[in-house]
């Protein structure tokens, strides 16, 4: 039995880097389970298909290979966008479950746990996992992180890097539809604890984040049946 810590939030709000920061820590697993939707946005766009076909999106969703996800064309505003509008079709969903239960169960290279982070994997992926945590932060500060990310990142498709007011108002299009849509939207669950990271620093916000999650990982590493 795997140990899993479940971190769910709304876009640019920092989860990623804690979910790598707290499976370092733990010496457990990661999986960006954004990335799957991603890779699934970056498959229709490359075949040169459009977002809005249904059809093609759910076709790449049961064709996606996970072993892309450190893609770096994954990272861009586009990518992201389009990732959010095919993660909606509930068919797209379905084809992706399966792969993050199996990481959840049994996380690679025999890891004692994992750390999942996304927008369902409290309430969906991992009812039962063993600590939650819901992360936000204030827009302007999502959308600052945001901007300095795609700055610092070597875009391949040669895109510009949109401007800060557009960016805010691109994200919370976003949350907006990541929260209304009807299969698996954006909450927090009943027993996730909400860590808002609109005034720490990064190393500031894993102290908060491990300090809630550190007795329960430990509890229920010590519940695991030996052997
Ligand atoms: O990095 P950012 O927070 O902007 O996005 P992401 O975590 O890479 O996810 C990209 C998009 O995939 C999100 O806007 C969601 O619509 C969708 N997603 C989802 O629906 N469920 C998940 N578990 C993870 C991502």
């Amino acid at each position: 039995m795997s140990v899993v810590i479940a971190i769910d939030g709304t876009s640019a709000c920092g989860k990623g880097t804690l979910a790598r920061k707290l499976a370092r820590h733990f010496g457990f697993a990661h999986l960006d389970s954004g990335a799957l939707y991603r890779l699934v946005a970056l498959r229709v766009i490359a075949d040169g298909s459009s977002i809005a076909r249904r059809e093609d999106a759910i076709r790449a969703a049961r064709e996606i290979d996970p072993l892309g996800v450190n893609d770096p064309r994954l990272r861009s505003a586009e990518v992201g966008e389009a990732a959010s509008v095919v993660a909606a079709i509930p068919e797209v969903r379905a084809a992706v479950l399966q792969f993050q239960r199996d990481f959840a169960a049994h996380p690679p290279g025999d890891a004692r746990g994992a750390v999942i982070d996304g927008r369902d994997i409290g309430t969906v992926i991992c009812p039962d996992a063993a600590a939650k945590l819901f992360i936000d932060a204030e827009p302007r500060v999502r959308a600052m992180r945001r901007w300095l990310e795609l700055q610092q990142r070597h875009d391949p498709a040669g895109l510009t890097v949109p401007n800060m007011k557009m960016i805010e108002a691109d994200l919370l299009v976003r949350d907006q539809r990541d929260r209304s849509r009807a299969v698996a939207p954006l909450r927090q669950a009943a027993d996730a604890v909400l860590l808002d990271t609109s005034d720490l620093d990064i190393e500031a916000a894993f102290a908060k984040a491990l300090a809630l999650v550190k007795s329960k990982v430990e509890t229920a590493l010590a519940a695991r049946p030996r052997g």
